[in-house]
């Protein structure tokens, strides 16, 4: 029983859970930071939090190849069964379902969700998942919100945040999130480096989060892996 958390860079996750592969926000193709193509991978889930390319990547290709199933909010959920595919699980902020491997609610983000094709993707949205008595947030792509301390009032295990600035909270505002709202027992920072315009110190901001707070850092490249 365990849950191995796996970085693939940019935005990319993937959770191991019990043998359970679940690929969070599958961006592959053109992901600089990936050490797997998206013909490499096996997943049993897909989560997708917004329309976004660096986010949706490479959902279509790799569920049509698996039959992975596939988590996305009910706007990008229609236009994934649009695209071909039928192995789908709608949700929506605020709700959570119960899956064999642990129970995934939709938390709100504040972003954009507008897919490839100029398709509206509905609201963009986070991810808590709670699974062998641990609970891990996947902020993916968002500002700051006060809200965030119903999310840490949970007690998380994980959280993993954007720091890139620009189109998500930057190191300054993840501080606060974690400091005030979060409190979660460790922190990976993603979104950042993958390109110029999002450009951040990583281990400057490991260094003001773990002297501001009880909260531990793990700096992550692609393909590193954590046990949780
Ligand atoms: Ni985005
Ligand atoms: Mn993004």
């Amino acid at each position: 029983m365990s849950i191995t958390y796996k970085f693939h860079g940019h935005a990319t996750h993937e959770l191991m859970i019990n043998g359970t592969s679940i690929l969070i926000d599958p961006f592959l193709t053109g992901n600089s930071q990936a050490v797997v193509s998206a013909d490499d991978v096996n997943p049993d889930v897909i989560m997708v939090s917004h329309g976004h390319a660096d986010h949706l990547g490479d959902t279509v290709a790799i569920a049509k190849r698996t039959g992975a199933l596939v988590i996305a909010n009910f706007e990008i959920a229609e236009w994934l069964a649009a695209q071909g595919i039928e192995n789908i699980s709608p949700q929506h902020i605020g709700g959570g379902v119960q899956y064999p491997f642990g129970y995934v609610k939709m938390t709100n983000a504040l972003h954009g969700s507008l897919l490839p094709d100029g398709s509206n993707g509905g609201n963009p949205v986070g991810f808590l998942i709670t699974s062998e008595d641990k609970n891990l947030y996947f902020a993916c792509d968002t500002g700051l919100f006060s809200d965030m301390a119903l999310i840490g009032e949970v007690g998380l295990d994980l959280a993993v945040l954007p720091i890139g600035d620009r189109f998500t909270m930057g190191p300054a505002d993840a501080l606060i999130a974690i400091e005030r709202f979060l409190k979660p027992k460790r922190v990976v920072p993603v979104h950042y480096n993958t390109w110029p315009p999002i450009t951040q110190d990583a281990a400057a901001f490991k260094t003001a989060v773990e002297t501001a707070t009880d909260s531990q850092v793990s700096i992550m490249a692609g393909g590193d892996s954590i046990e949780l």
